[in-house]
């Protein structure tokens, strides 16, 4: 069991041994020996922090207090010398997962920090369920009122669409003159009737997905295709494309979704690099997945966004519908995949496709 730790003591002897001892089980581990420094290397990292009593510029108990808002899902370890009802029940107060008095046996210590770690990682794979479940009911209604809505909309749609032709046919009858001034509305009409074609395909696709039809697909055929359809959109933006797809041999997949994935994460990039950016899409193979990153320079995804990228109708764009990462999600997902977000080696955001490649 792999665990990110924290040591926070000032006896500094008593700190080099017990972090060799965790390292060579496998632990990461971070010291500090106030109870600032503490706080700054907990922050985003630690899962349980052995923390001693007194510190030079505080008391563990208050530090384990700030610990846990700081980082609620992690636990702590108070090491104390001398034993007291008072500290205990402080302890006990500050929500303390522990409270071993000094010198303990390393068999204990060790028997104790694993126990804690059980329960970060049990809670931690709790509170993933939860949010699971929640994000797959709000799906669920969601996916349900979309294609109700779509359907409602659609045929109104597709009136206007054929009475826009018949307008457009007589003006074409008109006065050479004449025409230009109307078309000019009418061709407006038609680019925005297309456009709500467009997000009302995205919201049936998402509320009702297409059953996957699996063949052998040529991934890095793939992606040069979607490179080629999308080099004119790059240019258009001023965005410089490259693909570098090794022959990554087929995988079992559905072709047309599959590119439609690429494609929306292709998009997103272009959009993410803006003019004079890069986006670069690469592949990587190993023995049972394949990879394929799609990496920009733009400004990477806020922390603060990280959670709702997928959620349906999540958009930060004036014309995005915010379905294109959850139709991505979805496609991949029935693969048996997974998309994961990282940091690209340009700057911006990378979002790697990761397929079973049997
Ligand atoms: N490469 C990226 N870099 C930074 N932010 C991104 C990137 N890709 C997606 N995002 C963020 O995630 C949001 C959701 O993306 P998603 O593709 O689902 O919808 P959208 O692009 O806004 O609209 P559309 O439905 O037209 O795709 C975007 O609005 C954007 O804020
Ligand atoms: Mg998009």
């Amino acid at each position: 069991m792999n665990a990110r730790l924290l040591i926070v003591e000032d006896n500094a002897d008593f700190v080099a041994n017990l972090r060799e001892i965790l390292e060579d089980l496998g632990h990461q581990v971070r010291t500090a020996s106030s109870c600032e420094a503490a706080l700054e290397r907990a922050r985003g990292w630690v899962q349980v922090a052995l923390v001693d009593l007194r510190l030079p510029d505080g008391d563990g108990t208050l530090l384990a207090e700030r610990l846990k808002e700081l980082e609620p899902d992690c636990e702590v370890v108070l090491l104390t010398g001398h034993a007291s009802v008072e500290s205990a029940a402080a302890a006990v107060r500050a929500g303390v997962w522990d409270y071993l008095i000094k010198p303990c046996a390393t068999p204990d210590l060790l028997a104790t920090v694993s126990k804690a770690l059980r329960h970060v990682q049990s809670q931690s794979e709790k509170r993933e369920l939860a949010r699971r479940a929640q994000r797959a009911e709000k799906l669920a209604m969601v996916g349900t009122l979309t294609a109700g809505l779509s359907h409602e909309i659609r045929n109104p749609l597709n009136a206007a669409g054929l009475q826009l032709t018949v307008l457009e046919r007589r003006v074409r009858k008109l006065e050479a003159s004449l025409q230009q001034p109307l078309l000019e509305p009418l061709t407006l009409v038609r680019d925005e009737i297309r456009r709500l074609e467009h997000i009302l395909r995205d919201f049936l696709q998402f509320a009702r997905p297409a059953p996957l039809t699996l063949n052998p697909v040529s991934v890095s055929e793939l992606l040069s295709r979607v490179t080629a359809l999308m080099s004119q959109e790059a240019e258009k933006r001023g965005v410089t494309l490259s693909c570098e797809a090794t022959d990554t041999g087929a995988v079992p997949g559905d072709g047309d979704q599959l590119r439609q994935v690429f494609m929306n994460l292709t998009l997103n990039a272009l959009d993410a690099a803006g003019p004079g950016g890069r986006v670069a899409i690469s592949t990587t193979v190993s023995s049972e997945w394949l990879h394929v990153c799609v990496d920009d320079s733009g400004k990477g995804v806020d922390p603060s966004m990280r959670d709702r990228l997928f959620e349906p109708f999540f958009t930060t764009k004036a014309q995005g519908s915010g379905l294109g990462l959850p139709i991505s999600h979805g496609i991949v997902s029935q693969h048996g995949g997974r998309i994961e977000l990282g940091r690209a080696p340009l700057g911006g955001a990378r979002f790697e496709v990761v397929l079973p490649r049997r």
